[in-house]
């Protein structure tokens, strides 16, 4: 299955991202990872994607297309993928599509994570991700056993640049600019399914997983 998350940040992407991946067998692509992974590598697209992060901006799209299409041309992404963090403009959707159709591809499904920006607040303001195995924790919501350790893989857990409160408004207003008109995109593609993210965690997992069920 081809599919693609969409959200606000902090909506619960890339948590659920993990849970659906592992369901449909299909490698979890983030585009939020491996620029952060490529961050503290310090490698050139580090160094320039970290420009755009930090001030809560997408990074330029020919930059997040050419480094996607790396991506879905390994092996492990021939027979399906979770897309989490793009496309995240209608120009990275028109690109993606274009990339799959000469493939002989196309998406199956674009999930939208639905939540509201009181909420998506609260998750970012207190999530903490760990520079081990990257999973995200959240202080109040989904706490470690002990502070500030990853309880998966013992690393140290640490806060986003880009989760301080300075820069979250400016994600959300980048977000309602430029990622909000997919809704449309998709919609009139008739590729788009919309699920409540609120609640528990595994309430989510469960509304997603039927979601894909009824429209897979
Ligand atoms: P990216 O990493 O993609 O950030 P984002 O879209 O802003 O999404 P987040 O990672 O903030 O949130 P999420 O929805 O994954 O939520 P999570 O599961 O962590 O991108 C970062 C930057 O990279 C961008 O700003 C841009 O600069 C660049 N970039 C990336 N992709 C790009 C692209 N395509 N084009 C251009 N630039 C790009 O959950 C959040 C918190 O809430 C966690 O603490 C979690 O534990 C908690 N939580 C999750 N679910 C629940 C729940 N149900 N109840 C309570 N708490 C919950
Ligand atoms: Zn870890």
């Amino acid at each position: 299955m081809r599919l693609v998350l969409v959200g606000p940040p902090g909506a619960g992407k890339g948590t659920q991202a993990e849970f659906i991946a592992a369901h449909l067998s299909v490698p979890k692509i983030s585009t939020g990872d491996i620029f952060r992974a490529n961050v503290s590598e310090g490698t050139p697209l580090g160094v320039e994607a970290k420009r755009y992060m930090d001030a809560g901006q997408l990074v330029p799209d020919e930059v997040t297309i050419n480094m996607v299409r790396e991506r879905l041309g390994e092996a492990d992404a021939a027979d399906g993928f979770l897309l989490d963090g793009f496309p995240r403009t209608v120009p990275q959707a028109a690109a993606l599509d274009k990339l799959l159709a000469d493939l002989g591809d196309s998406l199956d499904l674009v999930l939208e994570l639905i939540v509201d920006e009181d909420e998506v607040v609260r998750r970012i303001a207190g999530r903490r991700q760990c520079r081990g195995c990257q999973k995200t924790w959240h202080v109040e919501f989904d706490p470690p056993s002990h502070d500030g350790v990853c309880d998966r893989c013992g690393g140290e857990l640490y806060q986003r640049d880009d989760d301080k409160v300075e820069v979250i408004e400016e994600r959300l207003r980048v977000y309602r600019r430029d990622t909000a008109p997919l809704i449309d995109y998709y919609g009139a593609q008739g590729k788009l399914v919309g699920i409540d993210a609120t609640g528990p965690v595994e309430d989510v997992t469960v509304r997603a997983i039927d979601a894909l069920r009824s429209y897979g």
